[in-house]
């Protein structure tokens, strides 16, 4: 079939590109969402490693990918630690879209997927994913996994269709550099430099390229808008950062976490282009595109007091790039890859 010839041969290494981890022309994002959706499971396994609940999926067709199951409804506040609860599994799919917006072009495509726990998962489920799961008390088939936090007692179950929702996201076969963000929190009551530190940045120029600066301060951009928290470590691949794991963000519309944006106002600079990007999507266009592509999928993203503050955390990026271009000058605010 043509659309598992394309994901394999677009997800292989024969894409070779500087300029994206995935072909963005032809309609390749939605083949690919398209495939990742529905292809036929020939096996579901445990993810090997991780915090957090999660299967790994063999899809007709050879190709991997990863199944995040849903732990909340859309409108499930997360109070408490920015870092707080369970992935959630609408966050993925919005942190797609959203970069697709901004024309960040490093992530894996991700989109919503329900499977059938009777006819999906268990005649293809392994062994090992097989010992993880257990009959609730009346009597439904629910996988409580294989992961670092993953509990006997913190399940996932099917809907009342016998169905799982979760987030379908591609598996890259590829080796990535792990680093550690120099904005990395401590996960404690503990201070960590940058916050202590209002010259933090100059410290970091010293470390690291102008590229994966200003790299991590549009990474930043983008956490920010989600409210993703929990970036202490990022993986690279072809001097890139690539945006995985954003299951963290949408925890709670009610809260601006602004220190995510300490990137951006410690060192008061950002790419020209990433300026542009987003002063294309204001005054609601970010809200009404990822809505229609959501839509496109049949899907809500989110509830519309997420969608509100997305919006409002993009007025705060604005102010935080005028605030910079106040006080340093817009030709030594905005960069085009050199410092
Ligand atoms: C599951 O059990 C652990 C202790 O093993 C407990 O800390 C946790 O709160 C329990 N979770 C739920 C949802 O009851
Ligand atoms: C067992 O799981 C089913 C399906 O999710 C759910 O409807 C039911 O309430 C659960 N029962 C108990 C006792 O947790």
């Amino acid at each position: 079939m043509l659309v598992f010839l394309m994901i394999s041969t677009i997800t292989s290494q024969h894409w070779n590109s500087e300029e994206s981890l995935f072909p963005h022309t032809n309609g390749a994002p939605g083949k690919i969402l398209h495939a990742i959706q529905t292809s036929q499971i020939a096996l579901v396994d445990n993810a090997p490693k991780g915090t957090q609940l999660k299967l790994l999926l063999l899809l007709e067709g050879k190709q991997k990918i990863y199944f995040k199951p849903k732990r909340y409804n859309l409108n499930h506040v997360i109070n408490g630690n920015i870092y707080g609860g369970f992935d959630r599994h609408n966050s993925e799919v919005f942190a797609y879209y959203l970069a697709m917006v901004l024309n960040f072009k490093w992530i894996p495509p991700s989109v919503i997927r329900r499977i059938h726990i009777h006819k999906d998962i268990v005649p293809v489920a392994t062994a090992g994913l097989k010992r993880t799961m257990v009959k609730n008390d009346s009597g439904s088939l629910c996988i409580y996994g294989k992961c670092f936090y993953c509990k006997i007692n913190e399940t996932v179950c099917p809907d009342s269709n016998g169905e799982i929702e979760g987030a379908a996201i591609l598996y890259l076969d590829r080796q990535f550099k792990i680093h550690k963000s120099p904005w990395r929190r401590s996960y404690s009551t503990r201070k960590m430099e940058w916050e202590t530190d209002n010259d933090f940045c100059k410290k970091v120029k010293g470390i690291l390229s102008a590229k994966r600066l200003l790299n991590l301060i549009d990474v930043a951009i983008f956490d920010f808008l989600i409210q993703n928290g929990d970036r202490h470590r990022y993986e690279v691949y072809k001097d890139q950062i690539v945006l995985l794991d954003n299951g963290k963000g949408l925890g709670n519309a009610m809260v601006d976490e602004l220190d995510i944006l300490a990137p951006l106002y410690q060192c008061c600079i950002l790419t020209a282009s990433t300026w542009q990007n987003l002063e294309m999507i204001s005054g609601g266009i970010l809200t009404d595109t990822i809505k229609k592509l959501g839509a496109l999928r049949g899907h809500t993203l989110a509830t519309e007091e997420h969608f509100k503050a997305v919006e409002r955390r993009l007025l705060k990026v604005y102010a935080t790039v005028q605030y910079c271009i106040g006080k340093h000058g817009r030709s030594k605010v905005l960069k085009n890859g050199f410092l």
